[in-house]
């Protein structure tokens, strides 16, 4: 197999400047090049382009709905495209609204795919219990079945159509859940290990109960969406939503590991790595530096080592 890398330098899912050079600021922290020491090859597609609609009013209290609308439905023809030429499609972010179209897009080429969603927000907020209205902050509500009678007509989204159920999403990682999140995810019923359930049970348990919960009655495609905030803000200060008491480094390298173990990794996003935030260069690099260290790892880099089958003590 291959890997292909789609630079996504998009912002307008929230209202922070900066996140649009998250593809940079990964690839500047040498990307491709530790891409290249694993056994596949990789394919970079350079950046997407976006434009920014001039004439594109808030929608209720949501800005920039049509901007955003469009740049997820060119992810998602870029990403179905990916994966449909046979490649492991790493979409790097922009913000995490972003995520519509890279799943959706994912799932057009693999219908039975499961989601694992990493992350200190849940994303789950419709138009209606957003507190900020940010579309960053409710791409998984666009994704599901059963929120359809809960989502309003957005302008700019005309084109997806909900693919996912809720029982195909695993959220690890969330300690900011809006009161609305909260009752969705408990209405219906998805699975979610938050840091006090990672505290409480192990990274090594979670994961355990993650991938039976997606895997266990059949093998399919995951699509791994991976918040860059989900760590703690020691380790990744160059985020727009940063909340304390976050993964450590082991913990998340240990998430993607599995992941890697389980040979279903088939799309993933890195995304909210934001290079203007963070407080300078320092912060920037070891955000971004980061970012590649999981990138690496959901792809088969290990903590183990490795050697080629057949390869003799030199
Ligand atoms: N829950 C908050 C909101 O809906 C924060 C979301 C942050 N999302 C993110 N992708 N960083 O506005
Ligand atoms: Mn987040
Ligand atoms: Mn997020
Ligand atoms: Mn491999």
């Amino acid at each position: 197999h291959s890997v292909a890398v789609l630079g996504a330098p998009f912002s307008k899912g929230q209202k922070r400047r900066g996140v649009e050079y998250g593809p940079k600021a990964i690839r500047d922290a040498g990307l491709v090049e530790r891409l290249a020491n694993l056994e596949f090859p990789v394919h970079d597609f350079g950046d997407l382009s976006f434009q920014h609609l001039e004439k594109d009013d808030h929608f209720m209290h949501v800005p920039f709905p049509r901007t955003v609308g469009r740049a997820t439905q060119q992810v998602s023809g870029a990403v179905s495209r990916a994966v449909g030429a046979g490649h492991t499609s790493v979409m790097l972010g922009g913000d995490h609204s972003l995520a519509i179209g890279s799943v959706d897009g994912h799932a057009q080429q693999c219908p039975d795919l499961c989601l694992i969603w990493v992350d200190a927000h849940a994303d789950i907020n419709t138009p209606l219990t957003s507190p900020s209205g940010n579309l960053h902050g409710q791409s998984v509500a666009f994704m599901l079945k059963e929120l359809q009678d809960k989502m309003p007509d957005v302008p700019g989204f005309s084109w997806i159509k909900p693919f996912l159920s809720a029982r195909d999403l695993v959220y690890i990682g969330l300690r900011d859940v809006d009161p609305g999140e909260h009752i969705i995810m408990k209405n219906l019923g998805i699975q979610y290990f938050s840091m006090r359930d990672i505290d409480r049970l192990g990274i090594q348990r979670v994961m355990e109960v993650t991938l039976d919960h997606l895997l266990a009655r059949k093998q399919r495609p995951i699509h791994l969406s991976f918040d860059i905030d989900a760590f703690d803000p020691a380790l990744a200060p160059a985020t727009g939503t940063p909340v304390n008491g976050g993964l450590t480094y082991r913990e998340g390298i240990y998430i993607t590991e599995e992941i890697h173990n389980t040979g279903l990794l088939s799309a993933m996003d890195l995304v909210e790595v934001n290079p203007l935030l963070g407080g300078g260069p320092e912060a920037v690099e070891t955000t971004a530096s980061l970012a590649v260290d999981v990138i690496a790892s959901a792809l088969g880099q290990t903590r183990e080592g490795a050697h080629v089958t057949l390869q003799e003590i030199p």
